[in-house]
């Protein structure tokens, strides 16, 4: 095989080991364990991601894998040292929790570490999720947080949920949904697309119930249909709640429910974004909002499911169904 690839491999599983045992078994991973714990993971759930804690100290990594015999090139390759102005390696993580991220073989390629703890100085501004840069080993274009894990169940359920974090992921695994996968923050890439359309058809788009989660919403169904012939539904979190935040604040098994049977069609979800930033009240407005759905539906290839907008559309702005069916065909062949 690719020696070198597994070796920069063997590293990674090396570090995760450590971390992990780091976060579970030691004092210097107490605090961090009782906030994964506060959040809700069970034992059993850090267990199955490997999570871990890189503690404060800026040479435990180093120290480790020194006694490992990795070369210096190896460690300069891995990206999870960084080197100080003198020259000396420092682990890249430090007092942060860890998630490993693997390839779509399993096997892990790159971490990402989550802050826990907002420090006293005024001057703190590091990101939220410090990710390892890319690598002979780690694109992150071509990575999906959980595929290889979910890969079967997606195969089974026949298709696969898409969250933003590691957090939503995890959570909702804990809860019995394990066909999910993260895009890690990024907007969804045509190598992620391709990774998922090799193992099934459909894609439920579940991200935060925020503005930026509505718009990477729009952004990756638009991709997920223009380019593939994905069947493509949305879940809508309530305002301001993530998935691990509707399951913290409601339960493991509403949480399930909804993300099962609370769907909307990609229609109604289209509908609902285009109104988000229109006065509907101002008659122009609410006109070029009526044309927009129309033309939206000539992608619907179902006469039944088209019948049926058309009369949401009537009722809510007493238009009679004729009307609007004229106009649809109106529509329609200037499209031809
Ligand atoms: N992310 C990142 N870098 C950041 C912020 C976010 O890579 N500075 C990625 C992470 O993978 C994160 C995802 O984007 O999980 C979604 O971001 P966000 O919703 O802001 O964070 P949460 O996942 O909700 O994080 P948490 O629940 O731990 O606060
Ligand atoms: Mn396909
Ligand atoms: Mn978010
Ligand atoms: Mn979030
Ligand atoms: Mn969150």
């Amino acid at each position: 095989g690719d020696s070198k690839k597994d070796q920069l491999i063997q590293m990674h599983e090396d570090s995760v080991e450590l971390y992990h045992h780091i976060l579970v078994n030691t004092t210097a991973g107490e605090e961090a364990l009782q906030y994964l714990l506060d959040r809700g993971l069970t034992m059993e759930t850090i267990e199955t991601f490997k999570i871990g804690f890189s503690p404060k100290e800026r040479t435990v990594l180093l120290q480790y894998l020194q006694g490992k015999e990795y070369t210096e090139q190896q460690m300069e390759e891995s990206g999870l040292f960084i080197t100080r102005e003198n020259g000396d390696k420092m682990d890249r993580f430090s007092n942060r929790i860890l998630f490993p991220v693997e390839n779509q073989q399993g096997k892990v390629v790159a971490l990402s570490g989550r802050l826990f703890k907002v420090t006293e100085n005024p001057h703190f501004n590091e990101p939220k999720y410090l990710n390892s840069p890319e690598t002979y080993l780690f694109n992150k274009r071509k990575v999906l947080f959980n595929y290889k894990r979910a890969r079967s169940t997606i195969r089974k359920e026949k298709e696969a949920i898409l969250f933003e974090g590691f957090m939503d992921v995890i959570s909702a695994y804990q809860a019995g949904v394990t066909n999910a996968l993260a895009t890690m923050g990024t907007s969804l890439t045509n190598e992620q697309i391709h990774m998922l359309d090799r193992i099934t058809d459909k894609i439920v788009v579940a991200y935060d119930g925020d503005n930026a989660g509505i718009e990477a919403t729009k952004r990756a169904t638009d991709l997920l249909t223009e380019e593939t012939h994905f069947d493509v539904e949305v879940v809508s979190f309530p305002e301001g709640l993530d998935p691990d935040d509707y399951i913290k604040q409601k339960s493991p098994e509403s949480f399930v429910e909804f993300v099962r049977h609370g769907r909307d069609t990609l229609f109604n979800f289209k509908m609902r974004y285009y109104r988000k930033s229109l006065n509907l009240n101002n008659e122009s407005e609410r006109l070029g909002y009526i044309e927009k759905i129309l033309n939206e539906m000539l992608t619907i290839p179902s006469a039944v499911e088209r019948e049926v907008y058309l009369k949401q559309l009537s009722e809510e702005f007493d238009l009679t169904l004729e009307t609007l069916k004229e106009q649809f065909q109106q529509t329609f062949y200037a499209y031809q």
